[in-house]
């Protein structure tokens, strides 16, 4: 048996808006399952190797439940456009490039060591529609220790045809390819990933739900972004009374569905959400970018909707998780001056970034027993203090500051994948 046991200064979120913190801690798992944290370490492990971190923070990785891998490169740039506008200018193009398996495992490569390194060992990823630099993402993400989902993208219309566009034939033939090629890994695993109902015909969506339904498979997309594109989902599909209705149709609406931004997701929308146990892919920061706007994150949470964040790069300009909790912090500021709403709070945000992602992946919150090792050493000892600070101030200004090279090691399903 292999014993891991981490010493520092341990802080977990293991409800929303608390923190468990243990001063000097010990969190140890056996086999890479977590044991718990003890404030002293029990007899049993005796004579077990300690990795003692001194004062560092230790603290649960991060999860991104919505992010699109190929758009990669295009991080930080073209931030002029709404969402249709920005995705024919920018992200089709960039897409594009990923026929070309060399392109492919060259950022692929850099990103899934970059996701490593930020702390971010769990994913719900978007491809491109290509299955071959599908595969290399997944292969990439494998070796550099991520673990998660990753979808191959569909999308049959409205796209850019000859340029970024399967015929549904291709789509269903190339989905099935991926499928049976994908089989062998071990912490990667495949996602359905219509990529939104604008790019997918009633042909392919029909295929998809039977698909998802015959194989047990979740199913990844967007929902209700921007005003434009509702008002297109209420032309392509005038039988459907909300946008979400259209994915329901087609039986890709259930407690393994994510969908990412929800940012004018109603009252009866988030309420069909909660019966379905469909999880909201919180991106503050790719809302903010293309101006799509400010969820009801604090009402979908008081309402029992599932939430988790996502970093939705390129819409979003950073990888870290650490921006996407901020940012979801400052969301919700954002919104509460306009309608006066309570606004997140960190430990609030915090537990969205780490313990809701890893609830999608069947884990409990915090550092429960029984969960994978998922975890992350943060040294915060560079910065001066403005008074002797508590290990929550300390992860607020962590997450605020988002120091270089603060991250010292990180773990993943039980294994070290990072060490600066
Ligand atoms: N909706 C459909 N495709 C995309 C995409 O690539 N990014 C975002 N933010 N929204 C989308
Ligand atoms: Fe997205």
């Amino acid at each position: 048996m292999s014993i891991t046991i981490l010493k520092g200064d341990v802080v977990s979120a293991p409800a929303l808006g608390q923190l468990d913190t243990t001063e000097q801690g010990y969190l140890v798992a056996e086999d890479g399952v977590i044991q718990g944290v003890f404030p002293a370490l029990p007899e049993r492990y005796a004579g077990a190797p300690v990795e003692d971190w001194g004062r560092a923070l230790i603290l649960q990785s991060l999860a991104d439940l919505h992010l699109h891998a190929p758009q990669y490169p295009l991080m930080g740039t073209g931030m002029d456009l709404p969402l249709l506008e920005w995705l024919n200018a920018y992200a089709f193009p960039t897409e594009a490039r990923y026929a070309d398996p060399d392109y492919a495992r060259e950022v692929y490569r850099l990103l899934s060591r970059d996701l490593a390194a930020c702390g971010t060992t769990r994913v719900c990823m978007f491809s491109s529609l290509h299955t071959d630099a599908t595969l290399i993402l997944m292969e990439e993400l494998e070796k550099a220790g991520i673990t998660g989902f990753v979808g191959k993208v569909n999308m049959d219309r409205n796209s850019a045809p000859g340029l970024l566009q399967e015929t549904t034939e291709e789509s269903r033939r190339e989905t099935l390819r991926w499928l049976e090629a994908c089989q062998d890994f071990p912490h990667i695993k495949p996602i359905l990933t219509p990529r939104f109902i604008p790019s997918c015909t009633d042909g392919l969506m029909t295929f998809l739900g039977k698909l998802a339904q015959e194989r047990g498979l979740p199913a990844q997309s967007h929902l209700s972004e921007n005003r434009a594109e509702m008002d297109w989902v209420r032309r392509l599909h005038p039988d459907c009374a909300q946008y979400w209705e259209a994915y329901a149709k087609y039986g890709l609406w259930n407690e393994r569905t994510l969908m990412a931004h929800c940012v004018w997701s109603d009252q009866r929308e988030r309420a069909a959400m909660r019966d379905s146990g469909v999880t909201m892919v919180h991106c503050p920061d790719s809302n903010l970018n293309l101006c799509s706007g400010f969820p009801q994150v604090q009402v979908m949470l008081r309402e029992g909707v599932k939430v988790a964040l996502g970093s939705d790069v390129a819409g979003g300009d950073r990888l870290s998780m650490f921006d996407a909790v901020a940012g979801a912090v400052r969301s919700s500021k954002a919104r509460r001056m306009v309608d006066g709403a309570d606004f997140l709070t960190v430990p609030e945000a915090w537990y969205l970034g780490t313990s809701a992602g890893a609830a999608y992946f069947g884990e409990a919150p915090g550092f429960a027993p029984g969960n994978a090792l998922h975890a992350i050493v943060l040294s915060d000892d560079q910065l001066p203090q403005p008074h002797p600070l508590s290990l929550s101030e300390r992860l607020e200004r962590c997450v605020y500051r988002r120091q270089p090279g603060a991250i010292r090691a990180v773990w993943s399903a039980g294994r070290k994948i990072y060490e600066a």
